[in-house]
């Protein structure tokens, strides 16, 4: 299958595009211009022929226009999306206590971004192979607590923003899901976390390729398969 993964150069996303490299899958991974992109750089020497390294900023339009061009030319098609890449910011503020900056930039990389960048790519993705966008989420889109307003609601806006897609989408084939990762150790979740990347990566595969099956009527799930 040909993958898209945003925010691939660390994290779940690194983890997504390694597993899906050793299992014979195409990936195209995006990345922000000046990141650290090590990791990928030395995936490349190893899947040079299976790999694509491409400049994606969730906060910049004009680098989605330019990857769907790039895959147009490049593969012609696209199997599956994953809207990796997020951020977590002012998770300690209080109602009364909001920074706006903080507010936009989440609304940006965690909803608006992976908006964005579907409206760029699912043309690409009618008629490919078991189609699928998956917009990685958090549980805390159901947090009901007085802290994390940015990313909670951010994350609450991108499942609903599923929802509406998946009902959408349907005709086209094209199957749509918001997918928690669980609480994983990556320098989002840190070091204390109890869940392992690699394995939320593998239950992601596993969705991808129809062993972890999901009922139809699902879209808002944990990386297990269960509805949230
Ligand atoms: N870790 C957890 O416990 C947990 C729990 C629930 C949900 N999630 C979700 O899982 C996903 C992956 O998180 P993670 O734990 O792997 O986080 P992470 O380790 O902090 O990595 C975040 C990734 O997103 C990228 N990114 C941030 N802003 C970007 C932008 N404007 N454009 C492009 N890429 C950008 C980062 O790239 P740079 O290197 O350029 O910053 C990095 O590759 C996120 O959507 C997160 O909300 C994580």
């Amino acid at each position: 299958m040909k993958i898209l993964v945003t925010g691939a150069n660390r994290g779940l996303g690194l983890e997504l595009t390694k597993l899906f490299l050793k299992e014979g899958h195409e990936v195209a991974a995006g990345m922000r211009a000046n990141s650290n992109s090590d990791a990928l750089d030395s995936l490349k020497k190893e899947y040079s022929n299976r790999l694509k390294i491409i400049q994606l900023d969730m906060e910049d339009e004009s680098t989605m226009a330019h990857s769907a061009d790039l895959i147009k030319s490049q593969w012609g098609s696209l199997d599956v999306i994953i809207n990796n890449a997020g951020i977590l910011l002012g998770r300690n503020r209080k109602f009364n206590e909001l920074d706006l900056e903080e507010l936009i930039t989440s609304f940006k990389v965690n909803t608006f971004g992976p908006m964005m960048l579907i409206k760029h790519l699912a043309g690409l993705m009618e008629g490919g192979e078991s189609p699928m966008i998956i917009n990685i989420t958090s549980e805390a889109a159901n947090d009901l607590s007085g802290r994390d307003y940015p990313y909670s609601l951010s994350k609450a806006a991108l499942n609903m923003y599923s929802i509406k897609l998946n009902n959408h989408l349907k005709e086209a084939g094209i199957r749509v899901l918001a997918v928690h990762p669980g609480w994983i150790r990556t320098d989002m979740g840190g070091q204390n976390a109890p869940g392992a990347p690699e394995t939320t990566a593998r239950n992601i595969l596993d969705i991808i390729e129809g062993r972890i099956k999901i009922d139809d009527d699902l879209v808002f799930i944990s990386h297990t398969g269960i509805g949230l």
